[in-house]
Protein backbone atom coordinates (compact mmCIF):
# COMPACT_ATOMS: atom_id res chain seq x y z
CA UNK A 1 0.00 0.00 0.00
CA UNK A 2 1.30 3.35 -0.98
CA UNK A 3 1.38 5.73 1.49
CA UNK A 4 -0.36 9.19 0.89
CA UNK A 5 1.43 12.16 0.74
CA UNK A 6 0.74 14.26 4.02
CA UNK A 7 0.51 17.52 3.93
CA UNK A 8 -0.25 17.94 7.62
CA UNK A 9 0.89 21.57 8.99
CA UNK A 10 4.41 21.34 10.86
CA UNK A 11 4.63 23.88 13.83
CA UNK A 12 7.74 25.20 12.63
CA UNK A 13 7.38 28.34 10.12
CA UNK A 14 8.21 28.07 6.29
CA UNK A 15 9.94 30.60 4.24
CA UNK A 16 7.07 31.22 2.13
CA UNK A 17 9.15 29.76 -0.60
CA UNK A 18 7.88 27.12 -3.04
CA UNK A 19 8.89 25.01 -5.51
CA UNK A 20 6.30 22.71 -6.90
CA UNK A 21 4.64 22.58 -3.56
CA UNK A 22 7.97 21.55 -2.16
CA UNK A 23 8.03 24.36 0.89
CA UNK A 24 11.22 25.40 3.03
CA UNK A 25 11.24 25.31 6.54
CA UNK A 26 12.32 28.76 8.49
CA UNK A 27 14.82 26.44 11.02
CA UNK A 28 16.98 28.09 13.40
CA UNK A 29 20.64 27.40 12.65
CA UNK A 30 21.69 24.49 15.22
CA UNK A 31 22.94 26.27 18.42
CA UNK A 32 26.55 24.34 18.25
CA UNK A 33 27.44 25.61 15.19
CA UNK A 34 26.41 29.05 15.75
CA UNK A 35 28.57 28.95 18.51
CA UNK A 36 31.77 27.32 16.91
CA UNK A 37 31.24 29.88 14.10
CA UNK A 38 31.29 33.41 16.83
CA UNK A 39 34.13 31.42 18.56
CA UNK A 40 36.40 31.53 15.22
CA UNK A 41 35.74 35.12 14.89
CA UNK A 42 36.90 35.80 18.36
CA UNK A 43 39.66 33.47 17.80
CA UNK A 44 40.35 35.68 14.37
CA UNK A 45 40.55 38.85 16.81
CA UNK A 46 42.77 37.76 19.15
CA UNK A 47 45.07 36.31 16.50
CA UNK A 48 45.12 39.44 14.51
CA UNK A 49 46.55 41.37 17.87
CA UNK A 50 48.58 39.24 18.98
CA UNK A 51 50.72 38.54 15.58
CA UNK A 52 51.78 40.81 12.62
CA UNK A 53 48.58 41.48 10.98
CA UNK A 54 46.70 44.71 10.20
CA UNK A 55 48.03 46.43 7.31
CA UNK A 56 49.11 50.13 8.13
CA UNK A 57 50.25 52.70 5.34
CA UNK A 58 54.41 51.32 5.14
CA UNK A 59 53.98 48.34 7.27
CA UNK A 60 51.53 46.16 9.18
CA UNK A 61 50.48 45.82 13.40
CA UNK A 62 53.58 44.07 14.70
CA UNK A 63 51.50 42.01 17.11
CA UNK A 64 51.78 41.78 21.09
CA UNK A 65 53.25 38.85 21.01
CA UNK A 66 56.28 40.84 19.69
CA UNK A 67 57.84 37.28 17.19
CA UNK A 68 57.29 38.87 14.47
CA UNK A 69 58.86 35.70 12.16
CA UNK A 70 60.02 37.74 9.34
CA UNK A 71 62.08 39.27 11.72
CA UNK A 72 63.03 36.29 13.61
CA UNK A 73 64.50 35.30 10.18
CA UNK A 74 66.27 37.84 9.56
CA UNK A 75 67.93 37.67 12.36
CA UNK A 76 68.31 33.96 12.48
CA UNK A 77 70.41 34.51 8.68
CA UNK A 78 72.54 37.55 10.08
CA UNK A 79 73.66 35.07 12.64
CA UNK A 80 74.76 32.83 10.71
CA UNK A 81 76.57 35.64 8.02
CA UNK A 82 78.18 37.10 11.40
CA UNK A 83 79.58 33.18 12.58
CA UNK A 84 80.77 32.49 8.64
CA UNK A 85 82.46 36.09 8.37
CA UNK A 86 85.89 35.32 9.17
CA UNK A 87 86.24 32.17 7.46
CA UNK A 88 84.02 33.61 4.40
CA UNK A 89 87.24 36.20 4.08
CA UNK A 90 89.48 33.80 4.48
CA UNK A 91 88.15 31.70 1.35
CA UNK A 92 88.12 34.99 -1.01
CA UNK A 93 91.85 35.55 0.56
CA UNK A 94 93.31 32.33 -0.25
CA UNK A 95 95.04 31.42 -3.14
CA UNK A 96 92.52 29.07 -5.33
CA UNK A 97 94.68 25.80 -5.09
CA UNK A 98 95.69 26.09 -1.91
CA UNK A 99 92.11 25.85 -0.82
CA UNK A 100 92.76 22.27 -1.06
CA UNK A 101 95.24 22.08 1.07
CA UNK A 102 93.28 23.63 4.25
CA UNK A 103 91.03 20.64 5.99
CA UNK A 104 89.01 23.70 7.34
CA UNK A 105 88.51 25.30 4.73
CA UNK A 106 88.04 23.00 2.29
CA UNK A 107 85.38 21.92 4.66
CA UNK A 108 83.46 25.22 4.59
CA UNK A 109 83.92 25.48 1.05
CA UNK A 110 82.49 22.42 -0.07
CA UNK A 111 79.57 22.19 2.20
CA UNK A 112 78.70 26.08 1.35
CA UNK A 113 79.26 24.95 -2.21
CA UNK A 114 76.95 21.96 -1.99
CA UNK A 115 74.21 24.44 -1.34
CA UNK A 116 75.31 27.22 -3.62
CA UNK A 117 75.34 24.84 -6.39
CA UNK A 118 71.93 23.00 -5.31
CA UNK A 119 70.08 26.79 -5.30
CA UNK A 120 71.94 28.31 -8.36
CA UNK A 121 72.88 25.38 -10.42
CA UNK A 122 71.44 22.89 -10.52
CA UNK A 123 68.32 23.51 -12.85
CA UNK A 124 70.88 23.45 -15.67
CA UNK A 125 73.42 21.04 -14.42
CA UNK A 126 71.11 18.38 -12.53
CA UNK A 127 71.26 18.22 -8.81
CA UNK A 128 74.08 15.74 -8.96
CA UNK A 129 75.71 18.04 -11.23
CA UNK A 130 75.62 15.11 -13.85
CA UNK A 131 74.40 17.52 -16.61
CA UNK A 132 71.75 17.03 -19.40
CA UNK A 133 71.24 17.38 -23.31
CA UNK A 134 73.30 20.84 -23.66
CA UNK A 135 74.27 21.24 -19.89
CA UNK A 136 77.82 19.58 -19.40
CA UNK A 137 78.07 16.65 -16.78
CA UNK A 138 80.62 18.62 -14.30
CA UNK A 139 81.82 14.79 -12.53
CA UNK A 140 83.31 13.50 -15.04
CA UNK A 141 86.80 14.25 -16.22
CA UNK A 142 85.47 15.80 -19.62
CA UNK A 143 86.07 19.84 -19.60
CA UNK A 144 84.98 21.54 -22.18
CA UNK A 145 86.95 24.79 -21.00
CA UNK A 146 88.88 23.16 -18.17
CA UNK A 147 88.68 21.49 -15.20
CA UNK A 148 91.60 23.18 -12.56
CA UNK A 149 89.97 25.29 -9.96
CA UNK A 150 91.22 28.36 -11.56
CA UNK A 151 89.60 27.12 -14.89
CA UNK A 152 86.64 26.37 -13.41
CA UNK A 153 86.26 29.75 -11.01
CA UNK A 154 86.57 31.75 -14.31
CA UNK A 155 83.98 29.86 -15.83
CA UNK A 156 81.49 30.76 -12.65
CA UNK A 157 82.43 34.38 -12.61
CA UNK A 158 82.39 35.33 -16.17
CA UNK A 159 79.74 32.37 -17.33
CA UNK A 160 80.06 31.33 -21.07
CA UNK A 161 78.48 33.45 -24.49
CA UNK A 162 76.35 35.50 -22.65
CA UNK A 163 75.46 38.87 -23.34
CA UNK A 164 75.94 40.38 -19.75
CA UNK A 165 79.67 39.72 -18.96
CA UNK A 166 82.04 41.44 -21.40
CA UNK A 167 84.74 38.32 -20.21
CA UNK A 168 82.29 35.37 -20.57
CA UNK A 169 83.84 32.68 -22.13
CA UNK A 170 83.14 32.92 -25.98
CA UNK A 171 83.23 30.86 -29.36
CA UNK A 172 81.09 30.02 -32.15
CA UNK A 173 80.98 27.08 -34.18
CA UNK A 174 79.87 28.19 -37.54
CA UNK A 175 77.01 27.16 -39.26
CA UNK A 176 77.80 24.78 -42.09
CA UNK A 177 74.83 23.68 -43.09
CA UNK A 178 72.46 26.89 -42.69
CA UNK A 179 75.22 29.61 -44.09
CA UNK A 180 75.99 26.95 -47.07
CA UNK A 181 79.59 26.57 -45.78
CA UNK A 182 79.30 23.18 -47.23
CA UNK A 183 77.09 20.67 -49.52
CA UNK A 184 75.19 18.39 -47.90
CA UNK A 185 76.94 15.45 -49.25
CA UNK A 186 80.00 16.99 -47.60
CA UNK A 187 77.89 16.88 -44.03
CA UNK A 188 77.25 13.20 -44.31
CA UNK A 189 80.26 12.46 -45.04
CA UNK A 190 82.03 15.04 -42.31
CA UNK A 191 79.48 13.20 -39.79
CA UNK A 192 80.75 9.51 -40.80
CA UNK A 193 84.06 10.87 -40.04
CA UNK A 194 83.27 11.78 -36.42
CA UNK A 195 81.23 8.50 -35.77
CA UNK A 196 84.68 6.99 -36.78
CA UNK A 197 87.06 8.82 -34.49
CA UNK A 198 84.87 8.20 -31.77
CA UNK A 199 85.10 4.87 -32.16
CA UNK A 200 81.27 4.60 -33.98
CA UNK A 201 79.22 2.35 -36.30
CA UNK A 202 79.82 4.58 -39.98
CA UNK A 203 80.31 4.05 -43.48
CA UNK A 204 84.25 3.73 -43.75
CA UNK A 205 83.82 4.74 -47.34
CA UNK A 206 82.00 8.43 -46.52
CA UNK A 207 84.50 9.07 -43.32
CA UNK A 208 87.65 9.13 -45.80
CA UNK A 209 86.26 11.76 -47.49
CA UNK A 210 84.63 13.34 -44.43
CA UNK A 211 88.61 13.04 -43.22
CA UNK A 212 89.04 15.37 -45.98
CA UNK A 213 86.45 17.98 -45.24
CA UNK A 214 87.07 17.88 -41.42
CA UNK A 215 90.77 18.55 -41.96
CA UNK A 216 89.91 21.14 -43.83
CA UNK A 217 87.27 23.06 -42.02
CA UNK A 218 87.01 21.29 -38.61
CA UNK A 219 90.41 20.74 -37.28
CA UNK A 220 91.36 24.49 -36.59
CA UNK A 221 89.08 24.42 -33.67
CA UNK A 222 88.80 20.63 -32.60
CA UNK A 223 92.31 19.71 -33.59
CA UNK A 224 93.91 17.58 -36.51
CA UNK A 225 92.88 14.41 -34.59
CA UNK A 226 89.44 16.03 -32.91
CA UNK A 227 90.42 15.66 -29.20
CA UNK A 228 89.20 19.38 -29.14
CA UNK A 229 90.78 23.02 -27.75
CA UNK A 230 89.86 23.98 -24.48
CA UNK A 231 90.60 27.30 -24.97
CA UNK A 232 87.82 27.56 -27.50
CA UNK A 233 85.77 25.44 -25.48
CA UNK A 234 85.66 23.47 -28.68
CA UNK A 235 84.78 19.72 -26.96
CA UNK A 236 86.77 16.68 -27.78
CA UNK A 237 85.10 14.53 -30.40
CA UNK A 238 87.21 11.36 -29.96
CA UNK A 239 85.83 10.32 -26.76
CA UNK A 240 82.05 8.89 -26.08
CA UNK A 241 81.28 11.65 -23.77
CA UNK A 242 78.83 14.45 -25.94
CA UNK A 243 77.15 17.46 -24.81
CA UNK A 244 74.88 17.04 -28.02
CA UNK A 245 74.68 13.32 -28.75
CA UNK A 246 76.69 11.28 -31.34
CA UNK A 247 74.01 9.85 -33.26
CA UNK A 248 73.53 11.01 -37.03
CA UNK A 249 70.46 12.80 -36.74
CA UNK A 250 72.59 14.66 -34.01
CA UNK A 251 75.98 15.49 -35.35
CA UNK A 252 74.11 16.22 -38.71
CA UNK A 253 72.36 19.05 -36.53
CA UNK A 254 75.41 20.10 -34.80
CA UNK A 255 77.22 20.76 -38.21
CA UNK A 256 74.04 22.22 -40.13
CA UNK A 257 72.91 24.78 -37.55
CA UNK A 258 76.06 24.35 -34.94
CA UNK A 259 75.15 25.03 -31.42
CA UNK A 260 75.12 27.92 -28.88
CA UNK A 261 75.23 26.91 -25.30
CA UNK A 262 75.00 29.62 -22.84
CA UNK A 263 75.44 30.28 -19.34
CA UNK A 264 74.58 32.96 -16.99
CA UNK A 265 77.98 35.13 -15.43
CA UNK A 266 77.67 35.06 -11.29
CA UNK A 267 79.95 37.56 -10.17
CA UNK A 268 76.86 40.19 -10.13
CA UNK A 269 74.83 37.56 -8.41
CA UNK A 270 76.76 35.96 -5.80
CA UNK A 271 79.28 37.31 -3.48
CA UNK A 272 83.47 35.82 -4.17
CA UNK A 273 83.16 33.79 -1.19
CA UNK A 274 80.12 31.66 -2.38
CA UNK A 275 81.80 31.72 -6.15
CA UNK A 276 84.73 30.40 -4.67
CA UNK A 277 82.77 27.83 -2.29
CA UNK A 278 80.86 26.73 -5.23
CA UNK A 279 84.32 25.97 -7.52
CA UNK A 280 85.93 24.42 -4.83
CA UNK A 281 82.73 21.92 -4.59
CA UNK A 282 82.29 21.26 -8.64
CA UNK A 283 86.03 20.77 -8.32
CA UNK A 284 86.20 18.29 -5.36
CA UNK A 285 83.52 16.34 -7.38
CA UNK A 286 86.30 13.89 -8.96
CA UNK A 287 86.53 15.36 -12.60
CA UNK A 288 89.07 18.40 -11.05
CA UNK A 289 92.31 18.88 -12.53
C1 LIG B 1 70.98 28.59 -17.44
C2 LIG B 1 71.71 27.37 -17.37
C3 LIG B 1 72.95 27.30 -16.52
C4 LIG B 1 73.11 27.63 -15.19
C5 LIG B 1 72.06 28.19 -14.24
C6 LIG B 1 74.45 27.29 -14.84
N1 LIG B 1 75.11 26.79 -15.92
FE1 LIG B 1 77.01 26.11 -15.97
N2 LIG B 1 76.86 25.79 -17.97
C7 LIG B 1 75.72 25.94 -18.72
C8 LIG B 1 76.00 25.58 -20.10
C9 LIG B 1 74.99 25.60 -21.26
C10 LIG B 1 77.35 25.23 -20.16
C11 LIG B 1 78.12 24.77 -21.39
C12 LIG B 1 78.37 25.90 -22.34
C13 LIG B 1 79.19 25.44 -23.50
O1 LIG B 1 78.62 24.78 -24.38
O2 LIG B 1 80.39 25.70 -23.51
C14 LIG B 1 77.86 25.38 -18.80
C15 LIG B 1 79.17 25.12 -18.44
C16 LIG B 1 79.64 25.12 -17.14
C17 LIG B 1 80.99 24.81 -16.75
C18 LIG B 1 82.12 24.43 -17.70
C19 LIG B 1 82.19 22.94 -17.87
C20 LIG B 1 83.35 22.51 -18.72
O3 LIG B 1 83.30 21.37 -19.17
O4 LIG B 1 84.29 23.27 -18.92
C21 LIG B 1 81.07 24.90 -15.39
C22 LIG B 1 82.27 24.64 -14.50
C23 LIG B 1 79.75 25.30 -14.92
N3 LIG B 1 78.92 25.43 -16.00
C24 LIG B 1 79.42 25.51 -13.59
C25 LIG B 1 78.24 26.10 -13.19
C26 LIG B 1 77.97 26.52 -11.84
C27 LIG B 1 78.88 26.31 -10.66
C28 LIG B 1 76.73 27.10 -11.85
C29 LIG B 1 76.00 27.74 -10.68
C30 LIG B 1 76.66 28.85 -10.04
C31 LIG B 1 76.22 27.01 -13.21
N4 LIG B 1 77.16 26.41 -13.99
C32 LIG B 1 74.98 27.46 -13.59
C33 LIG B 1 74.49 26.34 -18.26
C34 LIG B 1 74.23 26.78 -16.98
C1 LIG C 1 85.30 28.07 -34.81
C2 LIG C 1 85.52 26.84 -34.09
C3 LIG C 1 84.81 25.57 -34.59
C4 LIG C 1 84.82 25.01 -35.82
C5 LIG C 1 85.54 25.50 -37.07
C6 LIG C 1 84.06 23.78 -35.71
N1 LIG C 1 83.58 23.64 -34.45
FE1 LIG C 1 82.44 22.11 -33.78
N2 LIG C 1 82.24 23.04 -31.99
C7 LIG C 1 82.84 24.23 -31.67
C8 LIG C 1 82.36 24.64 -30.37
C9 LIG C 1 82.77 25.92 -29.64
C10 LIG C 1 81.44 23.67 -29.96
C11 LIG C 1 80.62 23.67 -28.66
C12 LIG C 1 79.37 24.46 -28.96
C13 LIG C 1 78.46 24.65 -27.78
O1 LIG C 1 78.64 24.03 -26.74
O2 LIG C 1 77.54 25.46 -27.92
C14 LIG C 1 81.41 22.67 -31.00
C15 LIG C 1 80.64 21.54 -30.94
C16 LIG C 1 80.69 20.52 -31.88
C17 LIG C 1 80.01 19.28 -31.75
C18 LIG C 1 79.14 18.85 -30.60
C19 LIG C 1 79.87 17.87 -29.71
C20 LIG C 1 79.04 17.29 -28.61
O3 LIG C 1 79.65 16.87 -27.60
O4 LIG C 1 77.81 17.21 -28.75
C21 LIG C 1 80.30 18.56 -32.87
C22 LIG C 1 79.83 17.17 -33.23
C23 LIG C 1 81.13 19.39 -33.70
N3 LIG C 1 81.37 20.57 -33.06
C24 LIG C 1 81.63 19.02 -34.93
C25 LIG C 1 82.27 19.88 -35.79
C26 LIG C 1 82.59 19.57 -37.16
C27 LIG C 1 82.30 18.26 -37.83
C28 LIG C 1 83.17 20.67 -37.67
C29 LIG C 1 83.63 20.88 -39.08
C30 LIG C 1 82.67 20.69 -40.13
C31 LIG C 1 83.26 21.65 -36.62
N4 LIG C 1 82.69 21.16 -35.51
C32 LIG C 1 83.85 22.90 -36.76
C33 LIG C 1 83.75 24.96 -32.41
C34 LIG C 1 84.01 24.71 -33.73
Amino acid sequence: MSKKPTTTKTQVETTGHSWDGIEEYNNPLPRWWLWTFYLTIIWGLIYTILYPAWPLVHSATQGLWGGNPRIAVEAEIQRFDDANAAIEAKLVDTDLTAIAADGELLDFATNAGGAVFKTWCAQCHGAGAAGAKGYPNLVDNDWLWGGSIEDIHTTIQHGIRNAEDADARYSEMPKFGADELLEPAQIDQVVQYVRQISGQEHDAGLASEGAVVFADNCSACHMEDGTGDRAQGAPNLTDAIWLYGGDVAALTETVTNARFGVMPAWSDRLSEADIRAVATWVHSRGGGE
